[in-house]
């Protein structure tokens, strides 16, 4: 049911928590525009809000709430207005209290689990059709089950104008679900199993998004690097071999990938780390604590030593890797000496960056029963004290960076007027004196200083003549500048 223009309604998307939630967003208002549905900013105007939230965050279904609370005062004026607004909440908090979001707050229309994202125009067609009906007898669409059916099958390709609107990056989701079960995490359970995205759909949606520009992909799971998708003879294909056959796709120029977990980091994706210039060297990979005691106890399988033989082996591979680190302080039971091994394995290993975490319980977890809960005044010293360390180490990498010439993806314009700004290959920000015509291209920077958070970089026309760091040859890994930056 294709709607004509004079029947264009108006969605806002407000999107919290990963970067797996703003692909799915994006999903969704690929869905509905074929409806008539169109994107915008300003949630005020919208016919339809869908919120798409997360549950890894504290106090995360409170925020869905509150938000739920201003949007009823909304849907009451637009009412008073003779127009009206249809409610939907999406996501994690979704899948996880679906009946109770239905129940406190009998403003929402409907409630969906990320299982059921290509179902939403007959939900929204459903919940718009029951809006005749008085309040008492209207019941929201609830559908938080997970599926048989590949719901990417289901859902339409990215369409090419609004790719074109995402710019030069963007996110691929190619696994979603874990099946690790870390003992503090809601994920196995809101996101459910692992599965894997066939490599044709892959690869369709990768050639798709790069004739709309893009030029860089992330590809995305909630444990990507465990990554098995088929091929079309049937064959089981990992991440690292997923990644030859994307660095194929002319016009692609980077690929990144997020989050991976230690034990999944195989021989294969290790090599082709070595093999192509395309594989971004920044490399997420959360250990969450340096105490093998603490790692039994969140359940992670592997050990602190397990995890440095896997640093040594992927800066063996590619000696210009950046880390980046998921860690979580005051897990139950952890001890000053646990503490003191998470700030070792942090010194021995040298982030770029890290994200820290205070733990807190997730109702339905293992971790959520363990007696030894940390008390707060001393998870937040721990946690004062790590991003102190982390933030030290931030800043000596990009200190590290002064001098060397980096190829830089110029994306859009700086926020100083003649400024233009982009990304190293490390995902640092890169700003420097330069036109807007630069948008698009891969062009070597040399860093001349840093700032809070982000670098300064001259474009020198000699770093421009040098053939070795023009951006045609990084489809195989050539060395931008080969000694360790990390
Ligand atoms: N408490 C604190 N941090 C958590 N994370 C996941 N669950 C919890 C929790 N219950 C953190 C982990 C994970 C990141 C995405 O969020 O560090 O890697
Ligand atoms: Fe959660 Fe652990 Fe799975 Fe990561 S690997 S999503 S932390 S259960």
């Amino acid at each position: 049911m294709t709607q004509t223009p004079q029947n264009t309604k108006k969605l806002f998307i407000k999107t919290y928590g990963c970067q797996m939630n703003v692909y799915d967003s994006d999903r969704m208002a690929d869905a509905l525009a074929p409806h008539g549905y169109e994107p915008v900013t300003d949630m005020a105007t919208a016919d339809l809000v869908l919120l798409n939230t997360c549950h890894i965050r504290e106090k995360a279904s409170e925020k869905v709430f509150s938000e739920l609370g201003r949007l009823k005062e909304l849907q009451a004026a637009r009412r008073e207005d003779g127009q009206d607004l249809l409610i939907g909440v999406a996501g994690c908090v979704a899948q996880a209290e679906g009946e109770e979001i239905a129940r406190r707050a009998p403003v929402v229309d409907m409630v969906f689990g990320p299982q059921a994202y290509h179902r939403l125009p007959d939900m929204v067609a459903k919940a718009a059709g029951s809006r005749h009906l008085h309040p008492a007898l209207r019941k929201p669409v609830i559908d938080t089950d997970f599926p048989e059916e590949d719901k990417f099958d289901h859902l339409p390709a990215p369409q090419k104008e609004v790719v074109i609107k995402r710019g030069l990056t963007a996110f691929l989701t190619v696994q979603e679900g874990c099946d690790k079960f870390c003992s503090f995490c809601v994920v196995p359970y809101t996101r459910g199993a692992e599965v894997s995205r066939p490599v044709r759909q892959v690869l369709a949606e990768a050639r798709g998004l790069v004739t709309g520009g893009v030029k860089e992909i992330t590809l995305l799971g909630q444990n990507v690097n465990a990554y098995h998708g088929l091929d079309e003879a049937g064959k089981s294909v990992g991440l690292g071999q997923l990644a030859y056959l994307l660095a194929e796709i002319e016009g692609l120029e980077r690929l990144r990938y997020t989050t991976s977990h230690p034990r999944d980091m195989d021989d294969g994706l290790i090599a082709a780390h070595r093999d192509l210039g395309i594989l971004m060297p920044y490399l997420h990979l959360p250990v969450q604590s340096g105490s093998d005691t603490m790692l039994k106890a969140m359940n992670r399988r592997h050990t602190r030593d397990d995890y440095m033989r896997v640093i040594d082996k992927i800066k063996s591979a590619r000696s210009d890797m950046a880390l980046s680190g998921d860690f979580i302080v005051g897990f139950p039971g952890e001890t000053d000496k646990d503490f003191e091994d998470t700030l070792k394995i942090i010194a021995d290993v040298g982030y770029a960056s890290a994200y820290s975490f205070k733990y807190s319980t997730r109702p339905g977890t293992p971790g959520a029963n363990l007696d030894g809960q940390i008390e707060e005044a001393v998870k937040n010293e721990r946690l004062y004290r790590l991003q102190a360390l982390v933030d030290a180490q931030t800043t000596a990498f990009h200190a590290s960076c002064v001098g060397k010439t980096l190829p830089v993806l110029i994306e859009r314009k700086g926020r100083m007027a003649g400024q233009v700004g982009g990304r190293s290959p490390y995902l640092q920000a890169v700003h420097f004196e330069g036109s807007t015509d630069l948008i698009g291209q891969i062009l070597p920077l040399e860093i001349i200083g840093t700032s809070t958070n982000s670098l300064v970089g001259k474009l020198s026309q000699a770093a421009l003549n040098n053939s070795d760091i023009s951006h045609d040859s990084t489809r195989k890994s050539v060395s931008v500048d080969e000694s360790r930056v990390a």
